[in-house]
Order: structure tokens, then sequence, then C-alpha cells
């Protein structure tokens, strides 16, 4: 059977990004809460002209550009930041990256598992059409309430992956176990810009998605614990994936890793390490951004990891409300040279800091539909948000 799965992939973040010891001296919260309890140091917020729309651009772009649209087909957008209830956010994309019309376009829901929906929806296709390859953006702006619990959790991202036969980069494997369970841990209402959030109940709900989705992997004749060399997690807060190795621990009996940091790791003894620190290193710095988190832990992997090849990686993708999976794929020997680290690196020291009182001015502003609008010019990514006209909104390429 032809292998399948992500043959190149690349991350983009917003224009700003606000520091958490400044966050957390501003609301009179040790810093450490931050920084230890949550395992965040910064977070991504957009500029007035970014969305995920964007951002996924941004992302897709240099993809595109690397690889050709040679049997590009399918664009799979995901996002539970959606910026039209009826368009799907890929038909911008693909004005924006000037492809040719014969591409069906779609939008995938279901918070931040719907990453996964599209990778297992683009290689259905691929296995249909071994000569096509689709491309999936996970793209997000997660925004909670200002002085809430979640607010130091909030971040934005995109990821973008072409998905083909033989891929350079990782086979995704056919076994995978899925768990779903309906609880209101986290959800966004309609009428409101930010999640609402059962913070306890969410963490439970991720932990109880855990153990029950490897179950169902090994149920379905998936590989153990120790044929499972490199661990990710869906990582709302770094700590989160800590939890998730501590719970595995627990349901495994393997003795994995739970250090966070590198001096946790160094203190680590025989536990085996699976990469939590590794896969971490960008998320700590973006914060959340939702579908496209668990595959910003990838990059950061593939991007610091020089003995991947030939490895096995599981991945944990939980989307409240709740549906997860855990699926395994197998790193490629020439993984190495679509390492990003040097790109991903620039991006993030290009951000501009907000001050709070900055950042909490761009927090509450809003663009209604119903007045027409132009955005100021402030982004350097390759594309903008202009505005709107007429309630829709108008997207340009930029210089940058
Ligand atoms: N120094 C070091 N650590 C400190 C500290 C200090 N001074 N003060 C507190 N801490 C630690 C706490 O001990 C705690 O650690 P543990 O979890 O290991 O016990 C941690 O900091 C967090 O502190 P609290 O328990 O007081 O929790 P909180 O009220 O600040 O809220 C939260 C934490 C519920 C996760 C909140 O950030 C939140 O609501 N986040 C959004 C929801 C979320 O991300 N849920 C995760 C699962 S859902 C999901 O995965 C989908 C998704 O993307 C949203």
């Amino acid at each position: 059977m032809t292998s399948i799965g992500i043959h190149d992939l690349e991350l983009a973040t917003a224009h700003h990004v606000v520091d958490l010891t400044r966050l957390a001296e501003a609301g009179g919260t040790d810093p450490a809460k931050y920084h230890l309890g949550l395992g965040q140091d910064q977070m991504s917020f957009p500029a007035p002209d970014e969305d995920i729309i964007t951002m996924g651009a941004s992302a897709a772009l240099p993809l595109l550009e690397r690889n050709g649209i040679e049997g590009l087909r399918t664009i799979l957008f995901a996002t539970e930041s959606g910026v039209d209830q009826s368009k799907a956010a890929g038909v911008s994309v693909h004005h924006l990256l000037g492809l040719p019309r014969q591409v069906r376009v779609t939008e995938f829901k279901q918070a931040c598992y719907g990453g996964t929906a599209a990778l297992q929806a683009a290689i259905g296709i691929v296995s249909r059409f071994p000569h096509e390859r689709v491309l999936v953006i996970a793209s997000d702006v997660a925004r909670y309430e200002l002085d809430s619990p979640g607010e130091p959790t909030q971040g934005a991202g995109a990821v973008a992956m072409l998905v083909s036969a033989d891929p350079a980069l990782v086979e995704i494997e056919p076994a995978t176990g899925l768990f779903t369970d309906d609880v209101d841990d986290f959800w966004r209402p309609n009428d409101s810009s930010t999640a609402v959030v059962d913070g306890a109940l969410s963490v439970s709900a991720y932990l109880d998605a855990l153990t029950g989705s490897w179950d169902d992997l090994q149920a379905r004749g998936g590989p153990g614990i120790d044929d499972v060399d490199r661990i990710l997690y869906h990582q709302p807060f770094t700590k989160m994936a800590k939890k998730g190795q501590q719970r595995l621990v627990e349901h495994t009996g393997a003795s994995l890793s739970t250090a966070l940091t590198a001096a946790e790791q160094a203190a680590a003894g025989a536990a085996r390490d699976t990469g939590l620190v590794t896969g971490s290193i960008y998320n700590r710095r973006l914060g959340n951004s939702y579908t496209a988190s668990l595959y910003a832990a990838l990059a950061a992997l593939i991007d610091h990891d020089a003995d991947l090849a030939g490895r096995r990686i599981g991945m944990f993708s939980y989307g409240s409300g709740s549906v997860s999976e855990f699926i395994t794929g197998i790193v490629q020997p020439g993984y190495a040279s679509r390492r990003g680290a040097e790109r991903v690196a620039a991006a993030l020291e290009a951000r501009v800091p907000l001050e709070v009182a900055e950042y909490r001015e761009l927090h509450a502003r809003a663009y209604p539909s119903a007045a027409d609008v132009e955005t100021p010019r402030i982004t350097r990514a390759p594309f903008r948000f202009a505005g709107l006209q007429g309630r829709a909104r108008r997207y340009e390429r930029t210089a940058g």
C-alpha cells in the first residue's frame, strides 16, 4: 500500500507578541504562575489587519513556493475562530494564493481537533487519487475574556501542511484511536467573540479523552507504548502536555520523562525522553493556536530533534466538546532537509511587542460587518485583511 502523510509543513504567526511576565505583573499575578504553572512565556496577538485567513495564507505561500502546485485540487481549512458562518476561509486563501479554479475548498470545525480531521480527510482523498496533493491549513486566534483564567493561554498561529503519497516528512499510519464525548468544557456561542470555558472540566475531559483514544488505538492494533519514540500533545498551554504525559505514564505503566523544561529533563534520570521539552518550544511562545497547536508541536520537534529519521511519533489531538484522536506517524529519512528552525525563530523574533494597555485596547477592538471600514496597515506578513466593504471581507497581498 502507498504510504501517505505530511510531505512538508510551514508555520506562521501574528504580528504582535504579549510578554506574559508583563501581563502577570499588570494583573498582580506572580509571573511564575504563567511560566511554570502554565508553561507559557508569550502569546502571539494579531494586528487589526490580520486574522485566520492572512495567517493561513502566509503559512501556505512558502509551502507552495517550495513544492509547486501540481496535483493540488483540494484545500481543507480547519479553524474554530472562523470569520464567516457560510463562506469557507480557504476560499479567500485560494484567491490570495492565485490558485487555479479547479480546486475544491472547504472548512472543518470541531474545536482544536479540526486540523486532525482535515488531515485524515486529506489522507482519504490522496488514497483515492494518489497523484493529487491536498493543502491542509490549521489556523486560529485563541481569545478569552480579559482578566479570566484563560487569558494567559491566548495565542495565534497557523500551520500549513501538504499531504501527499510518498511524503518526505511523516508517513501517517493507518491505525488510529478515537474518542468522542458530549461535554460542555469549552465552546464559543455564535454571539460571542471569546470562548466560554469550564477550566477544571476541560482539563479532566482532555485527560479522559487521552486515555480513551489511547485504549482505542490499542484495540485497533496500533503500536504499544514501547514502540512510540516521541509523543506530541495538543497544547492549549504547554503544562497540559505534561499533564497528559503524566496520565499516560499512570495508564500504561511506562517510564516516560514528564520534564517540561531542560533543567527538569537533566534531572529526569532513566525515564525515557519522548520529546516533551522539544515539542513545546514553539507553543511556549505562540500561546494556544487551537487547531494548529499540535502541528506547531510537530514543527518544533522536526526543527529541533536531530535523531528523528525512522522514529515513530504519537500525536494526541483534542478538541473540546469533545472529539479526540491518537494518531501515529513515521518520520521519513530525508526529513532534515525540511527543517525550518531558523525561519520560525526569525518570525517569532520579528513580532512587535505590545504593552499591556495596547493589548487590552486591541483585544476589545471589533469590526462589525454593518459598516464599511479600512483597517490600518500594520502587518508585515505577505497578506492582509484590508477591511469590510458591503459587509464582505476584503483581503490583499502586501509588499511583505
Ligand atoms: N508559581 C508556580 N505555579 C503556580 C503559581 C506560582 N506562583 N500559582 C499557581 N501555579 C500553578 C498551579 O499550581 C497550577 O498548576 P497545576 O495545574 O499543576 O496544579 C497552575 O499554576 C494553574 O493554576 P490554577 O490551578 O490556579 O488554574 P487557573 O485558575 O489559573 O486556570 C486553566 C488554569 C483552567 C487551565 C485556565 O488557564 C483556563 O481556563 N484555560 C483555558 C482552557 C484550557 O486550556 N483547558 C485545557 C484543556 S481544553 C483544550 O485543550 C482545548 C483548548 O485548546 C482550549
